[in-house]
C-alpha cells in the first residue's frame, strides 16, 4: 500500500485526468541506499521469478530465440512471437531451453560393449566437446559412467567401455527430482564432476560440474528454471490455435504461455486461460491486454498468472487513433495494479516505454515488470531486417497489427480481430537505429533502474512501490528535464533525444 500514490491518482481521477509517462516524475527522497546496493528482482507471473524486471515483446521484429537467450541470461525473459509456424516456434523455444545445460535430461550414452577407441572416434566425428558418458545397456539399464579421467589413463583403445568405466555401485548418484543446488552440494561433498540421476535401473539425467559452475557463477544473474535451463515464454493467442501451440511448446519445456490479444477483457481469452490452466497446470499463463482495473481483475479471476496492461501506448501502435480507445499508460498500470492487490497476480506494463526513467515510473506505480518492443528492436539479437540509410545502420521495427505484419502472419489478423478480407491496421512499420548487443542495452536500463531506486531510497522493488511519490509535470517542466538550450554533440548510450 502507498497512500500518497493512492491520493495522487484519486485526485487525478476526480478531475477526469489519466496520465502517461511524460506527465509525471518521481520525487527524490531521503536515501541511504546506493544504486549498487539495490536489487531489482521481481516476478513475471505467480510462479515465474525475474532477476531483472524486463520482458521482450512477442513481436516478429523483437523476439526469437537469440533475443530470448540474451534476455534470460540478463535475468529477464523473452516471449517468442507467433508469426512463426507452430513447429518453428517450438524449435525456437527448444533452442533457448537447450542453451544452458543445467540438468541434461537426455544425455548421450554409450554401450558397455563398445571399445574406448570407438567412443573416442564417435566423439571426434560428432564434434562433442564433453568426455563424460553414462553407460547404458541395450535393455536401457544404467550400469556406469566413463569420464575424461578414465580416458586419460587408458593406453589400450581396444579395451571395452565396461572394463574402463566406474560401475554404478561405486558412483555417487541422486534421485530424479534433485535440484541444481542439491547436485552442486553433492559434487562438492564427494569431489565428483558428474552426478547421474537414477530412477530404479534407469538413468533420469545428469548434472555436470562445468555447466553448473557456469550457471551458478556471477555470470548468472541468469533467469533459469529448476533444472538450470534458461526460461522462455511464447505467445499462443486464443482458441484452438493457442491449444495447438501450447501442445508443442509444452513438450520442449516452455515456461510460460502468453495469450497476446489486443483486447484481453473478453470471453475467448477467459476460456483459453481456463483450458490452458486445466491442461498444463504447471505452466504459467500471462494474458492481456487490458487497461482497466475491472478488466485486469476479470483476467485474474479467469486464472491468469500475470496480466499485461497497455492498450495503444506502444511506439508503433495506432489503436488509439484508429479505434479511439485506450488509457494513458501510467494511470492504466496503476489502476490495474490496484485492482489486483492481494491476488498475487503481477502486472506487466506493456508498451510506451521510451527510456529507463519510464521503467522506474512503471515499477513505482505497481508494475512487476515492463514489456519492451522499440527499446530492444535495434539490438543485434532482434530478428528485424537491417537497413543502411545514408551510411547509418537501422533495423526494421513493425507493429504486429501493421499491414505488412498482417499480410505475412495470419496470427496478427487474429490478434487484431480483423477479417482476412478487410485489413484495418492498428500499427505502423518503422526503422530504429541499430544499437549493438542486447546485453549492452540492458546494462544501461539496469543502471537507470538502480539509480532511480537509489534516489528514492528503495533497496527492493517492494520498497520502491511503498515509497514512491509522483508529481505532475508541466510542459515547461518536461522541457527543462531534457537537455535544453544546447546543441547536443554526443548522444550518450542511454538517451536518444526528445
Ligand atoms: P513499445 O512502445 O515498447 O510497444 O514499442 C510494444 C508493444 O506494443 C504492442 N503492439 C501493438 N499495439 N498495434 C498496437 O496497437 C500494433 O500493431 C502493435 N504491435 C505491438 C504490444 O503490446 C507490444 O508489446
Amino acid at each position: 500500500m502507498n497512500k500518497e500514490l493512492d491520493r495522487f491518482f484519486k485526485k487525478q481521477e476526480e478531475l477526469g485526468i489519466m496520465l502517461t509517462y511524460d506527465d509525471v516524475r518521481l520525487r527524490s527522497e531521503h536515501s541511504n541506499v546506493l544504486p549498487a546496493d539495490t536489487d531489482p528482482k521481481s516476478r513475471l507471473s505467480k510462479n515465474i521469478a525475474l532477476n531483472f524486471p524486463v520482458v521482450s515483446a512477442a513481436m516478429d521484429t523483437v523476439t526469437t530465440a537469440s533475443t530470448a537467450i540474451a534476455m534470460a541470461e540478463f535475468g529477464g525473459i523473452g516471449i517468442l512471437h507467433r508469426g512463426l509456424s507452430v513447429e518453428r516456434q517450438a524449435e525456437e523455444a527448444a533452442r533457448v531451453k537447450h542453451y544452458l545445460n543445467g540438468l541434461i535430461p537426455d544425455p548421450i550414452t554409450v554401450s558397455p560393449d563398445e571399445t574406448v577407441a570407438a567412443v573416442l572416434a564417435k566423439r571426434e566425428a560428432k564434434g562433442w566437446r564433453f568426455r563424460s558418458f553414462p553407460v547404458v545397456t541395450a535393455k536401457g539399464e544404467f550400469v556406469g559412467l566413463i569420464t575424461g579421467h578414465d580416458f586419460d589413463f587408458i593406453t589400450d583403445g581396444d579395451i571395452k567401455v565396461k572394463d574402463a568405466m566406474t560401475p554404478l555401485a561405486r558412483l555417487v548418484t541422486a534421485k530424479p527430482k534433485t535440484t541444481l543446488e542439491q547436485a552442486a552440494a553433492l559434487m562438492k561433498q564427494h569431489r565428483q564432476k558428474v552426478i547421474p540421476l537414477v530412477d530404479g535401473k534407469k538413468l533420469a539425467g545428469v548434472y555436470v560440474r562445468a555447466d553448473l559452475e557456469r550457471i551458478m557463477s556471477g555470470k548468472g544473474n541468469h533467469n533459469v528454471d529448476r533444472n538450470g535451463r534458461l526460461r522462455v515464454g511464447a505467445a499462443v493467442g486464443v482458441g484452438d490455435g493457442a491449444l495447438l501451440r501450447a501442445a508443442e511448446l509444452s513438450k520442449v519445456g516452455c515456461d510460460v504461455f502468453h495469450i497476446d490479444t489486443a483486447h484481453g477483457d473478453s470471453k475467448n481469452v477467459f476460456s483459453t486461460i481456463k483450458e490452458l490452466k486445466k491442461k498444463y497446470p504447471k505452466i504459467d499463463v500471462i494474458a492481456g491486454n487490458v487497461s482497466s482495473g475491472d478488466g485486469a481483475l476479470r483476467l485474474a479471476k479467469a486464472g491468469a498468472d500475470g496480466v499485461l496492461v497497455g492498450q495503444g501506448p506502444g511506439s508503433i501502435c495506432t489503436t488509439r487513433i484508429v479505434a479511439g480507445i485506450g488509457v494513458p499508460q501510467v494511470s492504466a498500470v496503476y489502476e490495474c495494479a490496484k485492482a489486483l492487490r492481494g491476488t498475487g497476480v503481477p502486472v506487466i506494463a506493456d508498451g510506451g516505454i521510451r527510456n529507463s526513467g519510464d521503467i522506474v515510473i512503471a515499477l513505482s506505480v505497481g508494475a512487476s515488470a515492463v514489456m519492451l518492443g522499440k527499446l530492444l528492436a535495434g539490438t543485434e539479437e532482434a530478428p528485424g531486417e537491417t537497413r543502411l540509410i545514408n551510411g547509418v545502420q537501422y533495423k526494421v521495427y513493425r507493429g504486429m497489427g501493421s499491414l505488412e505484419a498482417m499480410l505475412q502472419n495470419p496470427s496478427s489478423l487474429e490478434r487484431y480481430r480483423v477479417s482476412a478480407k478487410k485489413f484495418v491496421p492498428e500499427g505502423v512499420v518503422s526503422t530504429v537505429p541499430y544499437q549493438g548487443t542486447l546485453r549492452a542495452v540492458l546494462e544501461q536500463y539496469a543502471g537507470g533502474i538502480r539509480q532511480g531506486m537509489g534516489y528514492i531510497g528503495a533497496a527492493t522493488l517492494d520498497e520502491l512501490r511503498k515509497k514512491a511519490r509522483l508529481f505532475r509535470m508541466t510542459g515547461a517542466g518536461l522541457n527543462e528535464s531534457h537537455p535544453h538550450d544546447v546543441l547536443i554533440s554526443h548522444l550518450p548510450p542511454n538517451y536518444s533525444g526528445k
